[in-house]
């Protein structure tokens, strides 16, 4: 039977802090009334939920569904380096009004609750993904690999590395087609200590891609997530480019090296990091080899 971990001495010391001063310097979201701020929320708002936040519905004055990311003190999982990350990142993203990041519009704290105030996405794309996947065609599938990498093309072009780039952290936007990425607590920025190459986000967007593409192709999970890791592990390209049977059949011959090389771009870094960052800049240039793209299908929600 499996046991839930105790609370540590450390744990109990820091659910018991105060808020640090960083975290009530929010950019302020007035877009609530002082009635209707949420503090809490129903079970019909729940969204969803990572390994550090929940995330419901809103309404605001004017009426606007926003997304409240909530990130409460009561969790044990509870970090305030990550929820101070967060804003961090989320205050400077916003600056940028790039069209595939989510919006930020602010936020509050309540309590011992730290609230961001997001623009709200029809669904997320993994959840999309998992109701729609009889749906999904080699056309869908390029448009996701497309816009993804352009993400990954932009993150460059700014020095930050998302560090959880995989479609859990992305959310759909049916009427303008567009993914949007969210969830910006472990993004490190040049001059954070442990901040590395935003083309090592390639390798996890790999992995979900290439497992992507086998689940339309009609495999079951656990075949895909075992093939998923020998492909960031095998060092024979092109055997395994050659295996029709790992590949979805209209998927062009570029693209498949694409993946291929993106999940490997850890290995890259590793033997030499000058070839790391080349071959990460011909990964996204070239991404226009995931084409024709098709729009993805429409959700009942
Ligand atoms: N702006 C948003 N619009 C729609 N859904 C969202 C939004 N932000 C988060 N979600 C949903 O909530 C989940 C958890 O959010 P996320 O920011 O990833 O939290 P965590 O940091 O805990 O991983 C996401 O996987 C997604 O399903
Ligand atoms: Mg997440």
């Amino acid at each position: 039977m499996q046991t839930l971990p105790s609370v540590t001495y450390d744990q109990h010391a820091q659910l018991n802090a105060p808020l640090p001063k960083r975290l009530h310097s929010l950019d302020k979201f007035h877009g609530f009334s002082v009635e209707s701020k949420p503090a809490t929320f129903t079970k019909e708002e729940f969204i969803g939920s990572g390994c550090f936040g929940s995330v419901f519905k809103a309404k605001t004055i004017d009426g606007r569904q926003v997304a409240v990311k909530r990130i409460s003190k009561d969790q044990l999982r509870y970090d305030c380096c990550l929820a101070e990350r967060e804003k961090q990142n989320l205050e400077y993203i916003s600056s940028l009004n790039y069209q595939h990041f989510i919006g930020y519009l602010g936020g509050y704290v309540i309590g011992a609750n730290v609230q961001f105030v997001l623009e709200l996405g029809d669904i997320s794309l993994d959840k999309l993904l998992k109701l729609k996947l009889h749906e999904m065609n080699t056309h869908r599938f390029n448009n996701i690999a497309y816009q993804a990498l352009g993400m990954v093309a932009f993150l460059d072009s700014i020095g930050m590395c998302h560090n959880d780039l995989y479609f859990a952290n992305m959310v759909y936007f049916h009427s303008t087609d567009l993914i949007k990425l969210i969830d910006f607590e472990r993004s490190t920025l040049p001059g954070d200590d442990d901040h590395e190459s935003p083309f090592l986000d390639l390798g996890l967007l790999a992995g979900a891609l290439f497992e992507l593409q086998l689940s339309i192709k009609g495999y079951d999970k656990a075949y895909a997530m075992r093939k998923k890791i020998e492909l960031s592990s095998t060092s024979n390209f092109d055997n395994f480019l050659r295996r029709d049977a790992l590949w979805l059949d209209d998927l062009n011959e570029q693209s498949k090296y694409s993946i291929m090389a993106a999940g490997n771009i850890r290995n890259i870094f590793r033997k030499s990091p000058k070839a790391g960052e080349t071959k990460g800049k011909e990964i996204v240039k070239g991404r226009e080899c995931f084409s024709p793209r098709a729009h993805l299908p429409l959700t009942e929600s």
